[in-house]
């Protein structure tokens, strides 16, 4: 930790895992070459080096200054709504201008991409959380932005749109006309991998720009790892008891970043590591009714096949309003400690993830992002009755530790749709569910869930 309780050393998980990860399958172009992904080379090594603490660069640790240490508190009212019978714990992270987590690793991929000569980055959005990340940190090292968001939520959340302009973006709502992706994507399609796959493409044929990602990757998980740092060291001065650490999983940046270091820092000690909550959105149960096998990131299948936890990534996710959490799959590093039952999760409606959203707003003074308020509801169960998980009941004894990866005032209309009792809740369609996960290979070994019905989400 740096004298002002910013961490500067990030921390890695992978030297923990009980063996390597699975590899990833790079697919064959016509021409017959695999397709090349132009990551600057410290980004490699985080994602595949075994090494446990990494340096944060220091013009890094000056931008988390701005913003770091984020606020831990006990959240005495949240717990009395609810009827908790144990202390929560709050880590919150949106009070920065991107108003979530994705600025801990937007800060650092645009300083690790700016030393690597690139001008100009490129990404897809769903929320438009990631995309106000980038546009920030693209603005803060002097580089050009370009940010494709999922259209509907873009339509939902305009002032998104208007706050990454603000801070230099260029904003187009997906699908757009630009890419070919988009013009052979059935019509009527607006998801996250789609958005993804038009900036990928975008990307690879403009002159000076790369294409980057906020979440899944390896290296993201690390950057988000200042969470829980953080937050190990703010339990300690409260002398918190807590056995149940949980954060809601779009592909999982945030849930690794506050879950992670507890994990290692109990395999250092040789101790059991608290309860590993993720909470996933009931419209894309990956986790809790996916299957561990090889599927692609996004919707152009020009990146390599990644061993994940998915619902199959040609899965059409119903709308909601949390379009961070709308994503086939979860990154390859949970996915890998899903699978040997050294996480577990559970899934989260949007009319509970917002009910608790509205009931943390009264008991706590802070509104929470809809992605945010799937935490909280798991984080309610896991302090009340229980939660139904992956593998079992998952409760907790002495205390919860939940980060609120975001703020909601740019879902107003969520919580409003919620107060005048239009919210409802798509369930997943177990047809349609089998039907995305049926061509996939299985990780080899893989226990299988046999899709729709198989474990415990709701
Ligand atoms: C506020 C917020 N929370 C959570 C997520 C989910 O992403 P991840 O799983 O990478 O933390 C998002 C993604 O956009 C988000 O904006």
């Amino acid at each position: 930790m740096s004298p002002a309780g910013v961490p500067d050393r990030w921390r890695s998980v992978l030297p923990h895992l009980a063996e390597p990860l699975p590899p990833d399958h790079t697919p064959q172009t016509a021409s017959g070459s695999g397709v090349q992904v132009n990551l600057p080379m410290e980004l490699v090594r985080q994602s595949v080096r075994p090494k446990e603490f990494w340096d944060i660069p220091a013009e890094v640790v000056d931008a988390y200054r701005a913003f770091r240490p984020t606020p831990l508190w006990r959240a005495k009212g949240f717990e009395r709504a609810v009827g908790a019978r144990v202390p929560v714990y709050v880590k919150y992270e949106g009070g920065n201008i991107s108003g979530s987590h994705k600025l801990n690793t937007a800060l650092a991929q645009a300083y690790y991409y700016a030393r690597a000569g690139v001008k100009e980055l490129v990404s897809g959005t769903g929320a438009g959380q990631w995309g106000t990340a980038l546009a920030a940190a693209c603005a803060l090292f002097g580089m050009k932005c370009t940010v494709f968001m999922v259209g509907n939520s873009l339509r939902r959340k305009p002032y998104r749109g208007t706050l990454m302009r603000t801070l230099g973006a260029t904003v187009h709502a997906s699908p757009t006309t630009l890419t070919e992706v988009a013009k052979q994507a059935e019509a009527g399609v607006n998801s996250l991998s789609l958005a993804i796959g038009e900036a990928v493409e975008y990307a690879s044929r403009t002159e000076g720009a790369a294409f980057c990602i906020g979440s899944g990757e390896t290296y993201s998980i690390l950057h988000q790892s200042v969470i829980g740092l953080e937050a190990a060291d703010q339990l300690a001065a409260l002398d918190a008891e807590f056995d149940a650490v949980v954060g809601c999983v779009g592909a999982g940046s945030n849930f690794g970043g506050i879950a992670l270091p507890f994990f290692a820092s109990a395999a250092e000690a040789g101790t059991e590591p608290p309860l590993l909550v993720a909470a996933e959105s009931s419209t894309t149960p990956k986790l809790t009714r996916g299957t561990y096998a090889y599927d692609r990131t996004d919707a152009t299948g020009t990146g390599p096949m990644e061993a994940m936890y998915t619902i199959g990534s040609s899965y059409p996710i119903p709308d909601s309003h949390s379009a961070g959490l709308r994503f086939h799959g979860a990154a390859k590093v949970l996915s890998a400690m899903r699978h040997r039952d050294e996480i577990a999760a559970t899934a989260v409606g949007q009319v509970q993830a917002l009910d608790a959203g509205r009931l943390f707003t009264r008991g706590e003074m802070v509104l929470p992002a809809p992605e945010s308020g799937h935490a909280l509801a798991a984080a309610a169960s896991l302090a009340g009755g229980g939660a139904e998980g992956s593998n079992g009941l998952l409760r907790a004894e002495k205390g919860v530790v939940v980060c609120v990866s975001g703020h909601g005032y740019l879902d107003l209309g969520a919580y409003q749709q919620l107060l005048d009792g239009e919210l409802t809740d798509e369930a997943p369609d177990p047809q349609a569910l089998r039907l995305a996960m049926g061509g996939l290979d299985p990780v080899d070994g893989a226990r299988q869930l046999t899709g729709a019905g198989a474990g415990h989400g709701r």
